[in-house]
């Protein structure tokens, strides 16, 4: 360990307040709270500050349909992510909101600090505008067909299907989402940070910063295509804070969103006289601010607000670490598949130390993303937690509260096996620092398994039959408890709650990183309490169907290629009599098929011909989409789809229903 404490600032990326807390969130919050439970564990002074991102439309909308103010809005949905923190054991120094005196302060401070640089210009810009409404609309809120491939119904700001980038006045046919009206395009005067005249600077930190060859990989790419003036004005109404000078004109919400990270710190130093403002946020100290964020957002943090706090005098980031997105189930979270979970969901079914273990076995420090697999969470977590780490106090605690009055022996029988766990201490400290956990957990994991092997061999449980081998008994559980403790040491920033318990167990008042080096010996221990019970499938059943909405969704129908529910009922199916099957002349692959549906007969175009014979075919039932529109083809027009399934070629087999079927008879 480093002599020197260090000074570090820690931010999470401020939620915004128009949603609850979701296992997406988690993934952030878990990781910067076990890398700040790992600082203070070593001795650093790490302070961890959040807050809540409480402005622009979106906020402004929801409190509007929910009929409260936004300020209600805020304090109702932090309400719901505090208790999700405190439960998960996500331990802030400070949680205010963006919305506040110190936050409007440095805000203003900031942009007037800009405008004496002659870094803000103001230029006229067309918008979409909504006159239902009487207000300008945020790309989001315009849809209509995309000018490049002509999609419909895709977003103002870019399509979902070709990728073009566009504004909301380039859509065909735009809509304003609020109003379903055809916007109108409107001028206004907006305030621009000259952003351009930042590049050298911004080149220069990004490379002081240590970033993650991916974040840098990025910046390249937007360097190479230039850095633009950024629009940090928004008209009213919106809600936010005014720019001074003007009567309805509001920063826009991602200009003072970063500047809470400042303002909540600030915030923490008016309740705590030690803290200096200065040294933290002031250029020419040496403490260290990073900001874990999601890669979603690194544009914001490695170019704009680098360039923000250098131009207003305030300190640039020591380095920013972006994570990647959450899949659950190898997929985009879905509230049809009841993968969408809730923190809240979670919390009413399983123990919270389980996800941030699962969580810490998953993460590095690249922006790849993690995956959340139920049957590996449950299995992992069972076999390595229960099975293997505590698995070695519970075998050995009985023996030492029974049989020796809870006193530990006074020497260690295995020194150098517990120095296989006290020589590992800085590999995972390092681990952890570089934000390495999956490495760190795979490390612990393998000593765990070195102290059951320990525990196999020496058969406590044998031994104890046997009255003059019983100080060995003794002398072995003292050597299993003292590596269990290490562990749960290196453990304590993963399950803070397990090491809490496990520390009360052990009868000690206080842990540093440097304690798991020190073994513990001729002390009384407290009798043993299970720190963990195994996840039981019906846990993680039981939050999936909680989970799972049915009535809604899917919004992610574009992106994972499922239909809803409700467009598979659009279907109308119903088993079909071939009456006649032949061939296509000029067509290899397609057979013509007559069809009976009861009240009708179709002509379908099958592509079926490699394998079925056409004589093989007639008389057969077949199960037909009868309401699919017809379609013009080259042969003719197809008025309906037989269904088939299989690889195609000669592996394709017509799904057929019972030969005694009648025609025209509905599929349920
Ligand atoms: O993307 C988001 O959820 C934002 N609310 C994060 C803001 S982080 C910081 F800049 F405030
Ligand atoms: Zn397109």
């Amino acid at each position: 360990m480093t002599d020197k404490t260090r000074k570090i600032l820690v931010t999470s990326g401020l939620p915004y307040v128009n949603g609850s807390p979701h296992m997406g969130h988690l993934v952030e919050y878990l990781q910067s709270d076990i890398w700040v439970r790992f600082q203070k564990l070593r001795g650093n002074d790490c302070i961890y500050v959040c807050a809540s991102d409480a402005h622009g439309t979106p906020i402004m909308l929801k409190a509007r349909e929910l009929g409260i103010s936004p300020e209600e809005l805020t304090t109702r949905v932090t309400k719901e992510f505090l208790e999700v923190f405190a439960a998960f054991g996500v331990e802030f120094d400070n949680y205010h909101t963006t919305h506040s005196a110190e936050n409007e302060a440095l805000t203003v401070e900031m942009f007037e600090a800009l405008r004496a640089n002659g870094d803000i210009v103001t230029k006229t810009i067309e918008q979409a505008f909504d006159e239902k409404e009487g207000m300008f609309l945020p790309d989001r809120f315009v849809r209509g067909t995309c000018p490049r491939c002509k999609s419909a119904d895709q977003y103002g700001d870019s399509c979902e299907v070709c990728g073009a980038t566009y504004t909301p006045t380039d859509l065909i046919d735009p809509v304003s989402v609020l109003s379903g009206t055809t916007p109108i395009k409107r001028e206004s005067e907006h305030y621009f940070f000259k952003l351009s005249e930042y590049v050298d600077r911004l080149r220069d930190w990004m490379h002081e910063a240590t970033l993650d060859k991916n974040i840098l990989a990025k910046l390249e790419e937007w360097f190479e295509a230039g850095l633009k003036d950024w629009d940090i004005s928004r008209d009213a109404p919106y809600f936010g804070f005014k720019i001074p000078g003007t009567e309805d004109k509001y920063f826009y919400v991602w200009l003072d969103a970063p500047i809470g990270y400042v303002s909540s710190f600030k915030h923490l130093c008016d309740r705590r006289d030690e803290l200096n403002f200065d040294e933290y946020w002031r250029p020419g100290y040496d403490t260290e601010v990073y900001h874990f964020i999601g890669k979603d957002i690194m544009y914001f943090h490695t170019l704009f607000w680098p360039a923000v706090l250098q131009g207003a005098g305030f300190r640039t980031p020591t380095s920013v670490y972006a994570h990647g997105f959450l899949t659950v189930n190898g997929q985009k979270m879905s509230k049809s598949r009841g993968t969408f979970i809730m923190a809240r969901t979670y919390l009413d079914n399983l123990n919270p130390s389980y996800l941030r273990y699962y969580y810490a076995a998953k993460l590095g420090p690249t922006i790849e993303d993690i995956d959340l697999n139920l049957g590996d969470f449950r299995a992992r977590v069972n076999s390595d937690l229960v099975g293997k780490f505590v698995n070695i106090a519970s075998r050995c605690a009985g023996f030492i509260s029974k049989r020796f009055d809870g006193k530990l022996a006074d020497a260690l029988p295995e020194p150098a096996l517990f120095a296989e766990v006290t020589n590992a201490s800085e590999t995972i400290a390092g681990h952890f620092e570089r934000r390495e956990y999956s490495k760190a957990m795979r490390l612990i994991m393998a000593l765990a398994d070195q102290a059951n092997r320990y525990i196999d061999e020496q058969k406590p449980w044998v031994m104890i039959k046997d009255e003059i081998r019983l100080d060995e008994v003794q002398a072995v559980c003292t050597q299993g408890l003292n590596m269990f403790r290490s562990l749960m040491i290196y453990l304590a920033p993963v399950i803070p709650a397990v090491a809490e318990e496990a520390r009360t167990f052990l009868a000690e008042d206080s842990w540093d990183w440097d304690s798991a080096c020190k073994p513990l010996l001729g002390k009384t221990i407290k009798p043993f309490k299970p720190l963990l019970t195994r996840i039981e499938q019906k846990q993680v059943d039981d939050m999936v169907a909680q989970s799972s909405d049915t009535t809604k969704e899917p919004e992610s129908v574009a992106e994972d290629n499922n239909i809803s529910i409700d467009d598979f009922l659009k279907l109308d199916l119903r088993i079909a009599r071939i009456e006649k099957a032949e061939p296509v002349e000029g067509a290899d692959k397609l057979l013509a098929l007559t069809l009976d549906v009861g009240d009708s007969t179709r002509n379908v175009f099958a592509g079926i011909k490699e394998a079925y014979e056409p004589d093989e075919l007639v008389g057969k039932h077949v199960i037909v989409v009868a309401n699919l529109a017809p379609r013009k083809m080259r042969f003719g027009v197809s008025e309906g789809m037989v269904l088939a399934a299989g690889p195609g070629g000669k592996d394709i087999f017509l799904l057929s229903p019972d030969d005694g079927a009648a025609a025209g008879m509905r599929v349920k």
